[in-house]
């Protein structure tokens, strides 16, 4: 048996990841540079900043702004995204969430938290959910945000599980391949266009079930 689950937050425990999208289509269009859905999978799981430098590369304006002026954009996109989710409560976690946290907890499997999100210790408490996780691996405390495994391994240290014995559930192509570098046991949630045909994936979290877990971990 796995004895923890790696949770990415934004588009596996709640819908925040739509949030991100609004906020940085937002921001793209005030510089005067269209994104699409297509395009917005690339910035699933990917830190603040790196988003933001894929999008100016994607508009051609990789080298037009200063530091000063990169900042200030991160930080409107920030401002954006943060007043979208001031009202979040428990209506917002996903279907069959809560309940795979509790038959984890009855199992005594270790639960962590391994969000790029540096909003993700905000929306836990938003949604009541902080209590059910055992650690929340800082995303500020490792140098190289996903694809690299570092947040995904820092989490299972805080734990104190080896990583060997974790699931990791993410629903961006950037999160799979941390969990993947970190030598966790990938499962996905969306579509196999996206994640890859590889790999476990469910097309939403009302199948994210604990036998389901069970069943691909002893696949
Ligand atoms: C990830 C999201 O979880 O967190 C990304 O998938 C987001 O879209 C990243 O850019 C960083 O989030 P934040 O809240 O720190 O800007
Ligand atoms: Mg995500």
């Amino acid at each position: 048996m796995f004895q923890a689950a790696l949770f990415d937050l934004d588009g596996v425990i709640t819908d925040t990841a739509e949030y991100h999208y609004i906020a940085w289509k937002r921001l793209a269009n005030e510089l005067g540079i269209t994104i699409d859905r297509t395009f917005n999978e690339k910035l699933k799981g990917v830190s603040r900043e790196d988003s933001l430098s894929l999008i100016l590369e994607h508009g051609g304006q990789a080298d037009r702004y200063t530091p000063a002026e990169f900042q200030a954009f991160a930080a409107s996109k920030n401002d954006y995204y943060v007043d979208s989710i001031q009202d979040f409560s428990a209506k917002e976690i996903y279907p069959g969430i809560l309940t795979l946290l509790k038959e984890l907890k009855a199992r005594d499997v270790k639960i962590a938290l391994a969000s790029a999100s540096k909003n993700g210790p905000f929306l836990l408490e938003q949604m009541g959910l902080t209590d059910y996780f055992d650690a929340i691996a800082d995303p500020a405390a490792v140098s190289n945000g996903k694809p690299a495994p570092d947040l995904f391994l820092l989490a299972a240290e805080m734990v104190g599980v080896p990583i060997e014995q974790c699931v990791g559930i993410e629903d961006a192509k950037a999160g799979i391949a941390a969990i993947k570098a970190a030598g966790a046991l990938p499962i996905g949630v969306g579509q196999p266009e996206d994640l890859g045909s590889d790999i476990a994936i469910v097309p939403d979290t009302a199948h994210l079930t604990f036998e389901y877990l069970e069943n691909v971990w002893h696949a």
